[in-house]
């Protein structure tokens, strides 16, 4: 893809945070938009925040669980017929969910699977026989973290959802290489929006009998150390330019984070250093 202008992505997560700047970005730049969530009430009252108009994109909404592959399915076609062929999926609805192990329901664990990763591959299942249907140059965008790539302690179920996303991504950019759809995968660090809110929606949560607050301790104060550094992060808007400048230049993997070179490096060596050990004992073996 070489342009925006007159192109359609369908974004999830759209209602909030890094998917409704994506979406200004994108109507910004002439692409048409159909805005996804869970959240009805959030994505009409962000739909009003995006400027449409002259030499600008159209936006239209559409409530969409991306837990639940028919929703999924319906808002593909919602999408074609709202805009015409769709050139990119922003696979971007997310959730976070800390906890030590044990003390996490299963349900909870369920439920952040499903949305991190099932609604990321749901959304590709559904759009790449429509893009290859169509033939134009297309892309797909799935946001994982650098949570992907790096791990700390009490965050479990959100590494291990977004190391399935980059891992899933990278599979799929081997599978569509020889094809004309692209794609990229998003790793932030720390953006600005409403991500720390996200365990509220989580099944547990949501029973009577269930306290409305982060399950322990631990998981409390890693809740209280994340909004403190999503608050102070970068803006949404910035992580958005930066993503639609990789879009076009072809890139995969999408960083903003100048200190996680050396969290990289480290897991590399670490790795590195028990294969080294493993082949060193299998050779005296
Ligand atoms: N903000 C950060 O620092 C950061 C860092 C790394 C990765 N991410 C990832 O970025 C993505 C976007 O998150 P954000 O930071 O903008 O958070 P956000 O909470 O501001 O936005 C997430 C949006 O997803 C929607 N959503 C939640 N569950 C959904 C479902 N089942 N179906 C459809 N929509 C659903 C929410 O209603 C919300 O509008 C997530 O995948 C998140 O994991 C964020």
């Amino acid at each position: 893809m070489d342009t925006y202008k007159n192109k359609t992505a369908f974004i999830t997560g759209a209602a909030s945070g890094i998917g409704l700047a994506l979406t200004k970005a994108l109507t910004a730049q002439g692409a048409n938009v159909m805005m996804a969530d869970i959240n009805g009430k959030a994505l009409t009252a962000a739909a009003k925040t995006v400027k449409t108009g002259r030499g600008k994109g159209k936006v239209e909404t559409i409530i969409c669980d991306v837990i639940k592959p028919l929703d999924v399915k319906t808002a593909a076609k919602a999408t074609q017929n709202a805009f015409g062929n769709v050139h990119m999926v922003f696979n971007n609805a997310g959730v976070g969910l800390a906890g030590k192990p044990g003390n996490i329901p299963l349900k909870d664990w369920r439920w952040i699977t499903d949305i991190n990763l099932m609604g990321v591959v749901y959304g590709v299942e559904m759009f790449v026989p429509m893009m290859t249907a169509h033939g134009e140059p297309s892309h797909i965008i799935n946001t994982a973290s650098m949570a992907g790539h790096m791990t700390m302690g009490g965050m479990a179920p959100y590494h291990a959802t977004k190391f399935a996303v980059v891992g899933y991504s990278e599979s799929l950019a081997q599978e569509l290489a020889a094809t004309n759809i692209g794609v990229s995968v998003l790793c932030p660090t720390w953006v600005k929006s409403n991500i720390y809110n996200g365990a509220a929606g989580r099944p547990t949560a949501q029973e009577k009998s269930a306290p409305k607050s982060e399950p322990d301790e631990a998981a409390a104060a890693l809740y209280n150390m994340t909004k403190g550094l999503v608050d102070n992060g970068m803006t949404a808007e910035k992580y958005a330019a930066l993503v639609l400048k990789s879009v076009l230049a072809g890139r995969f993997y999408v960083f903003n984070d100048p200190e996680a070179r050396a969290a990289i490096n480290m897991r590399r060596a670490s790795i590195l250093k028990d294969y080294d050990a493993c082949l060193a004992d299998l050779n005296e073996m």
